[in-house]
């Protein structure tokens, strides 16, 4: 058996029951998951590939795991695509985007191996039909070599891939002795690549290693995302060590000289961003709702990690706004709508409770004293958001939320200039992302608590009221049209 058939048998025989798992986020058929990788349309499909070990619940040697979906919303499992197998990538297939080519689904990842006891990257490409692909005998196709000295060869992956015109590009996470930076290729074909420039490396210490950048343009202005690693937290931004951000240029152009790295979400679970580019035009972003430092495995769980809903993107004010994918619309059972509901007390609103919700509070005015919410709770768990006007920060608090481990439970963040005016809430089984000011500021945050946990209080220091937009979402119709593997 090859590397590749070992895996995609192992995957058949030992999948997860979907019913097991969270319903419309991506989740891995057994074993470890991490970055999202080819996130892409092909064949009227959407598709998203990724980082995968089926073996172990721990990261290891890298295939490339795949899933479609016609919504976003419900993802058939796929057999798994590539295998380290190969001399230029037998230490681990790692993380890469995809295009739609005339030829075929092309893949672009970065190949692993060892020379000399010295790991070494360069990026590779594979060719298929949506199901099964074949990596390129002219392998590797961009090598570190084609970089000027100084720049490494061991940390220089997660190629993102796309076409303008006649031209191809591509950018690579890549360092020098001091520095991440972004190294960008040119080529004519999509073959034969040479190195072009540094797009942007890091300033003021601002990361070691930029890993996983994405490239594209949004309202006539180019965007840079990127995951710089061992970045220090500033006042309340970058808590996580390894954060996921955007650079938005001032134009269309390839340029970021000066521009100011936005953090992408606020909350704990959130790294490896990466976006695609939908027929209907729209950019959705899609993330590894996990932490290098602390990811969480419940003790059950036969299968590790989820990804971030996905998320459409806009701008606003120059900055980047993301906001569920409205396909989790067709998804809603029950709706309730609330006008004006006096919050004192810690309380229940009828009607208002789950795990499997999409809830919008809208605040009359602005609060101004602290405004808290439980979510998944019961007697002995609950997962706390508190917006406190008078410190002028909000704050996520996961510690009863039914974590065994010691893991970072408590993420505070500013409160934007303008206030909160609204809170968008969208709960899966073992996940919550709030959307701040109709997704000006979001917060992921991934908790083991039990299903059974499923009450929403809503509590204010002075009487306040609020708007409440509230659709719980058909888990078990999303849960039964999921394909698995056969
Ligand atoms: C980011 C990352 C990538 C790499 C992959 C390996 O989370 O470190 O840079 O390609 O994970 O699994």
């Amino acid at each position: 058996m090859t590397k590749l058939e070992k895996a995609r048998d192992y995957e058949v025989k030992n999948q997860t029951d979907p019913n097991r798992q969270p319903a419309f986020h991506l989740t891995p058929p057994v074993g470890w998951m991490n970055d999202p990788n080819g996130f892409s349309v092909y064949n009227g499909k959407v598709h998203l590939f990724y980082q995968y070990h089926p073996y172990d619940l721990r990261w290891g040697p890298m295939h490339w795991g795949h899933q479609s979906s016609a919504d976003m919303i419900v993802w058939d499992r796929m057999p798994v695509v590539l295998a380290p197998d190969q001399p230029y990538d037998q230490d681990g297939c790692f993380s890469g985007t995809a295009i739609a080519t005339d030829a075929g689904h092309l893949l672009v990842y970065t190949g692993v191996t060892k020379e000399n006891g010295v790991e070494v990257q360069n990026q590779c490409l594979a060719i298929g039909d949506g199901r099964v692909y074949r990596k390129l005998d002219r392998n590797p196709v961009v090598r570190g070599e084609m970089m000027p000295a100084g720049f490494s060869r061991t940390d220089f992956r997660d190629p993102k891939i796309w076409k303008e015109d006649e031209n191809w590009w591509m950018v690579v996470g890549s360092r020098d002795e001091e520095r991440g930076q972004i190294a960008l290729f040119a080529s004519d074909n999509g073959m034969d690549w040479k190195y072009e420039r540094v797009l942007l490396a890091a300033e003021d210490g601002f990361g070691t290693m930029w890993e996983c950048p994405d490239f594209f343009r949004l309202d006539g202005k180019s965007v840079l995302i990127c995951s710089p690693q061992n970045v220090e937290a500033m006042d309340y931004t970058f808590h996580n060590g390894h954060n996921g951000v955007a650079f938005v240029g001032e134009s269309d152009a390839m340029n970021f000289q000066g521009v100011k790295a936005q953090p992408l979400d606020y909350g704990f679970d959130f790294y490896a961003p990466q976006t695609t580019t939908l027929p209907d035009g729209r950019q959705v972003l899609i993330a590894w709702m996990s932490s290098w430092h602390s990811p969480i495995v419940a003790s059950h769980q036969t299968w590790s990690a989820q990804m971030t809903l996905p998320r459409e993107l806009s701008l606003r004010n120059g900055k980047l706004i993301q906001q569920p994918v409205r396909e989790l619309e067709t998804w809603y059972k029950e709706t309730i709508r609330y006008k004006q509901v006096p919050i004192q007390e810690p309380q229940s609103v009828a009607g208002v409770e789950g795990r499997y919700v999409d809830f919008t509070i809208r605040f009359s005015k602005p609060a101004t004293s602290e405004f808290t919410m439980e979510l998944a709770k019961d007697e002995r768990y609950g997962t706390r958001f508190t917006v406190d006007p008078k410190k002028g920060i909000v704050e996520l608090d996961r510690t009863f939320s039914g974590l065994k481990e010691d893991v970072i439970t408590i993420r505070r963040a500013k409160i934007p200039a303008e206030g909160i005016q609204t809170i968008r809430v969208v709960m899966d089984l073992y996940s919550i992302e709030l959307f701040i000011n109709e997704g000006e500021m979001v917060m992921s945050c991934v908790i083991p608590t039990a299903e059974t946990a499923n009450q929403i209080v809503f509590g204010s220091e002075e009487p306040i009221e609020i708007d409440l937009d509230f659709h719980t979402i058909d888990a078990p119709a999303i849960r039964a049209k999921r394909e698995v593997l056969a």
